[in-house]
């Protein structure tokens, strides 16, 4: 029988993780069937737990639940833990609940593939909100020269800050709490993109390096080209840090390290149609 895996959140109905983690068994020829769970909200503990009753081994975890998951483990990655956030688990023996968090090493090996340094960088993040929480510590770790994060409601990146007392990040608040105009790269964490809306920003801007948008769709965002107009030499989408992400998850389940290009392929093959 195939070994069962799952994405819970909600909703989840265009999620592209099945895609994705059918090509990874495929390529690594793995047994595994993924399934899509939308739980209702505030009912993430009952879905997951019934999922494991079911006989499900492991599980990824998207909005609104990343923080609830990591409560519900037994235990918890030091990422997972600094992030305060999970998306993946992993029931071991006796139903024991590891959660870790693979978005940050998604977003790095991404960057690292396309040559996007961050040592040494003044790196600027757009947005407060659950998706910059679990790529702070990670980004730290590459020693940016400064890392800024900006947010339309200042008060929420300060709290986010707060979060992370040991590693030195600046706050601002968007448009015109920015002081500095030139950043070598700029990483989009907003919701923003999803609306098709660029957010809102300070006239006098300039990126010398790259930029990265962790939305993903048809067409570039509208931050994307944004990001092209005031100099970004390379602009990503999300689509790579979500495939990185799925591969890490994977790996923790099978022990296997997927190939990436393939599931890329197959994602972007789905998304541009
Ligand atoms: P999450 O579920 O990821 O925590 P969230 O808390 O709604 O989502 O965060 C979304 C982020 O996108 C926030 O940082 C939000 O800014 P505010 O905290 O000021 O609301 C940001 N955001 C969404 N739309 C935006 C826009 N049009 N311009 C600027 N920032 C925007």
């Amino acid at each position: 029988m195939a070994a069962r895996y799952a994405l819970i959140g909600n909703p989840v109905g265009h999620s592209l993780s099945p895609i994705i983690h059918r090509q990874f068994a495929r390529e690594t020829r793995q047994e595994i069937d993924f399934e899509l769970i939308e739980a209702p909200l505030g009912g993430f503990a009952e879905s997951a737990r019934q999922f494991i009753q079911d006989g499900g081994l492991g599980f990824n975890v998207t909005l609104p639940f990343k923080r609830e998951a990591c409560q519900l483990a037994d235990y918890a990655s030091e990422r997972a833990q600094a992030a305060g956030a999970a998306n993946t688990i992993v029931v071991e023996r006796e139903k024991r609940l590891y959660a870790d968090n693979t978005d940050g090493v998604g977003l790095l090996a991404d960057l690292d593939e396309h040559n996007c340094a961050i040592e040494g960088m003044d790196l600027l993040v757009l947005g407060a909100g659950g998706a910059v929480r679990g790529l702070l510590q990670p980004l730290r770790s590459r020693e940016p020269r400064r890392l800024v994060i900006a947010n339309r409601s200042a008060d929420k990146a300060k709290e986010l800050a707060a979060d992370y007392p040991n590693c030195s990040i600046e706050v601002a608040a968007l448009p015109d709490g920015l002081e500095n105009t030139q950043w070598s790269a700029v990483i989009n964490a907003t919701s923003a993109s999803l609306y098709r809306q660029l957010p809102e920003l300070p006239a006098r801007m300039s990126i010398s390096l790259w930029a990265y948008d962790l939305v993903y769709m048809r067409q570039a965002t509208p931050f994307m080209r944004w990001a092209k107009k005031h100099g970004a030499k390379t602009i990503l989408d999300g689509t790579g840090m979500l495939v990185a992400q799925a591969a890490e998850s994977f790996r923790l389940w099978r022990g296997l390290r997927p190939p990436l290009e393939p599931a890329l392929r197959a994602v972007r093959k789905k998304i541009r149609g």
